[in-house]
């Protein structure tokens, strides 16, 4: 599996989100980490569908859409027909996830599947080989710059084991409080896909993203 960072805009400067995302790509982010909050599953209000579509293709990055609503089944299409390229899901936020998960699939678009940092690992082993994706929580859902969960270490450690042991090569992405300086530490435990919001785009984002970038590619 390849390491990749995926920038989060939830700290971006939505006046200028076209030229940050620019910088984030040439710096050598692939993905672009799309955090979508309604008010109900997580406390906070974000962004939707209509800014998905409008930073679509401006880009070559890929579009990881980080969904957390109640019940995401209801939009599923709609995120897909906007550019979504991964929609990841909250286990905890579905009342039939299998069916999330066809139906994301059903619209060509990858499957994630995500848990908050109190759901134990193990909700993800009816889904072992079902998803392209699996995202641990490393802060609360809700609001970016909060500090990492340390105990989110040993959870990556014990989801990368459950696929080594069914000969799974899933992507584990993880999202919280990753800076500089905690990077190394949530790759070792086997994670590949590095979400980061305040650790990119506060201060200066080409920097930011490059020692990020080296960081990852030297792992
Ligand atoms: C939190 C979001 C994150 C957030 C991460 O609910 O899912 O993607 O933007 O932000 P930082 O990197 O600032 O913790
Ligand atoms: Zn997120």
């Amino acid at each position: 599996m390849k390491n990749v960072l995926a920038p989060s805009i939830l700290s971006a400067d939505f006046k200028v989100l076209g030229e940050q995302l620019k910088v984030t790509e040439a710096a050598g982010a692939e993905y672009i980490h799309f955090d979508v909050m309604d008010g109900i599953f997580v406390p906070s209000i974000s962004f939707g569908m209509p800014v998905l579509s409008c930073i679509k293709g401006y880009t070559s990055q890929i579009l990881d859409a980080h969904l957390m609503i109640t019940e995401p089944i209801r939009y599923v299409e709609e995120f897909a027909k906007a550019g979504a390229d991964i929609i990841t899901v909250h286990l905890e936020a579905c009342e039939d996830l299998q069916a999330t998960i066809d139906k994301i699939h059903a619209a060509g678009v990858k499957a994630g599947i995500s848990i908050k940092p109190k759901t134990p690992v193990e909700a993800f082993v009816p889904y072992l080989d079902q998803a392209d994706m699996f995202l641990v929580m490393s802060v609360e859902p809700g609001f970016g710059g909060q500090a990492f969960i340390p105990e989110s270490l040993d959870r990556i450690r014990e989801l990368r084991k459950m696929l080594d042991e069914k000969g799974l090569k899933t992507d584990i992405e993880v999202d919280g409080g990753i800076y500089h300086a905690n990077v190394a530490e949530v790759l070792d435990a086997g994670a590949n896909i590095m979400v980061s919001g305040s650790g990119i785009f506060k201060g200066d984002i080409r920097k930011n993203t490059e020692e990020f970038m080296e960081i990852l590619k030297s792992h």
